[in-house]
């Protein structure tokens, strides 16, 4: 259908189907993932990482991620689109994060923003939702907080920590957002998390019994060989395609084998003789 996916069929996809979710960053890959039937399109902060070369996700501005969102948001009729609120941009105050998360949807045209974070984030949470601002919060691996945990590592493996993170989705849930990711934590810890939250999780190396999955494009294409962490499945390896087909291109120029006749404009023999003799 032609018809864009809301938050309330997100909410009702949960024990019903799975929803596939992934990363875009601008108009072309937004429109091959909407078109392959992907539920949700995220413009993550990732960007940062797959796309602008930086080594965490720390550096990318609001202007830089509103930039890539009205690209994704022109490229999809389907999907429905979620910005992923930069680092310092929805921490340091519950308006200053309202303020932001609106420019999203504002400028941006998502129609919706996820946000890092556990309990400290509800009273920015719940203070979106009330302007309208729909919501999915993110547990587990935050890469925002990289400096913090030195490096992006599998988080809650003991029990008080699966514990902490229990409740901080339960908060997050509460607080009113309309679907959680979980990233990277244990399958197990992901299972439980997913029986007991009332809105979908959505993982990304949190195993196979999350409400639905999210990957970076990237990662699911074979674009980006930097890092690959366990959970990462490539499902084509275009990286390695285009570097060939690329190499054909060049090779095809420099022996003068393209363009081909086919490629060429042609002009009437009379206007060519007068403009050539
Ligand atoms: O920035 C991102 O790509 C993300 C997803 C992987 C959840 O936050
Ligand atoms: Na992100």
């Amino acid at each position: 259908s032609g018809k864009r996916v809301t938050v309330p069929e997100i909410l009702a996809a949960k024990g019903n189907r799975k929803l596939a979710v992934m990363t875009a960053y601008d108009y072309a890959s937004a429109r091959i993932a909407d078109e392959a039937g992907m539920d949700v399109l995220l413009v993550g902060d990732s960007l940062a990482m797959v796309v602008l070369g930086h080594d965490d996700t720390l550096s990318v501005t609001m202007d830089e991620m509103l930039h890539h969102t009205k690209a994704v948001a022109r490229g999809t009729n389907h999907a429905l689109v979620v910005g992923d609120m930069p680092f310092l941009s929805y921490q340091v105050s519950v308006p200053e994060a309202v303020r932001n998360a609106g420019r999203f949807l504002k400028e941006g045209r998502a129609q919706a923003v996820k946000i890092e974070g556990g309990r400290e984030t509800a009273p920015q949470i719940r203070a979106m939702v009330d302007a309208g601002i729909p919501v999915m919060g993110h547990v587990g691996l935050r890469p925002q907080q990289v400096a913090r945990l030195g490096g992006f590592k599998v988080q809650s493996k003991t029990a008080a920590e699966a514990a902490h993170l229990l409740e901080d989705a339960r908060i997050v849930a509460e607080a009113g957002c309309f679907a959680v990711v979980l990233e990277a934590i244990p399958a197990r810890v992901a299972q439980v998390v997913t029986r007991e939250l009332p809105v979908p999780t959505i993982g990304i190396g949190a195993g196979r019994d999350c409400d639905g999955q999210v990957l970076v494009y990237h990662d699911v294409l074979g674009l980006f060989d930097r890092f690959t962490p366990r959970f990462v499945k490539n499902f084509a390896q275009l990286g390695t395609a285009s570097r060939e087909a690329l190499a054909r291109y060049a090779a095809e120029v420099r022996e003068g084998r393209f363009p081909g006749p086919e490629h060429e404009f042609s002009i009437d023999d009379d206007e060519f003789k007068r403009f050539a003799g």
